[in-house]
């Protein structure tokens, strides 16, 4: 049974990653067709609070018709599972309106290139919260709050609320990642796919009455401007549902690879999807790049990468102290 046990195992272990080679191929994809049409998108119909709304929207009508269809097993839905979800989707509404406030502000790249500091802000409320980081962890964040800095004093298109708005999105972002791992502690059963539908539904509770309040007044005369600068409405269209759907869909896939990595594998290859975007955007957008504009994105990418080597050395000692004692 031992050997039967091993050879399934070495059988399972290429297929699984494979499996998870897949998810992280989708994930790029899908947020690189994201981004694209977003973008698009904002560019004639600059109103990120109702395209925000919409892409949380698409996502709830997917899960419906996933459940109704019996594709995916339905989560119980419980009072303490919804009460859980309450603080990770707040976040996650504040993480994804910010970033869209701050892409509709400033050239795709450049938010990204801030939201590559994510990591500086997780340091940072994780010691408020009382966990502690080695040296090196504090000084992986140097390059990247560097790095950032020169990019942000270099780019073309800057202005203060892309910035501001992309800062607010790591904080959002961060916070759901503490309060996910806290608040569904007892509901690890759910998997990625569905907890990340239930988080959509409930964000977009959350976002849709306030993006009325915002610019709800500005929404009917708005679309007649993007049509008439458009001059096809399918093509306004098509470009509002893809924004949706691939926004589903990359967070989907990013929730599915987060079944089967650490959170720290899943941040690192979070960076990695920012550098294929950031590159693809720029080539699809021919936004003007200055030499130190793109040294300063390298340096803060570089820094994430020394972060997360700086994060695993903590956490094998940690470990290695647990197997001690
Ligand atoms: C969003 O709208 O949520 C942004 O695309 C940011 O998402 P990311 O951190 O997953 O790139």
């Amino acid at each position: 049974a031992g050997a039967g046990a091993e050879a399934e195992a070495a059988v399972s272990k290429p297929n699984k990653t494979l499996q998870l080679g897949v998810i992280f191929g989708l994930w790029y994809f899908q947020n690189i067709v994201f981004n694209i049409y977003n973008k698009k998108a904002l560019n004639v119909f600059p109103y990120p609070w109702f395209l925000a709304s919409f892409q949380l929207f698409v996502g709830s009508v997917w899960m419906f018709v996933l459940w109704s269809l019996k594709l995916q097993p339905r989560p119980k839905i419980s009072k303490p599972f919804i009460v859980a979800l309450l603080g990770p989707a707040l976040f996650h509404t504040i993480g994804h309106i910010s970033a869209c406030v701050s892409f509709s502000k400033v050239a795709v790249s450049f938010t990204h290139v801030i939201k590559s500091a994510e990591p500086v802000f997780s340091v940072i409320f994780s010691s408020f919260l009382g966990d502690s980081y080695p040296l090196a962890v504090w000084l992986s964040i140097l390059p990247i709050v560097f790095g950032c800095s020169l990019a942000a004093v270099t780019e073309v298109s800057f202005n203060f609320g892309g910035l501001s708005g992309a800062m607010i999105s790591n904080v959002g972002f961060v916070l759901r990642n503490i309060y996910s791992k806290k608040s569904l502690q007892n509901f690890k059963e759910v998997n990625g796919l569905n907890l990340y539908g239930w988080i959509s539904i409930i964000s977009l509770f959350y976002l849709f009455p306030v993006a009325v309040f915002v610019e709800g007044s500005q929404w009917v005369q708005g679309y007649h401007k993007a049509i008439a600068t458009v001059g096809k409405s399918s093509t306004f269209y098509f470009w509002v549902l893809l924004s949706g759907v691939f926004y589903h869909l990359y967070n989907q896939s990013s929730y599915q690879a987060l079944d089967d990595i650490s959170p720290l594998s899943f941040s690192v290859g979070n960076t990695m999807k920012r550098v294929v975007v950031i590159i693809s955007t720029v080539l699809v957008f021919r936004n003007p790049v200055r030499p130190l504009n793109a040294l300063g994105s390298a340096i803060a990418i570089f820094g994430t990468f020394l972060y997360s080597q700086a994060t695993s050395a903590k956490k094998a000692k940690n470990q290695e102290g647990e197997k001690k004692s």
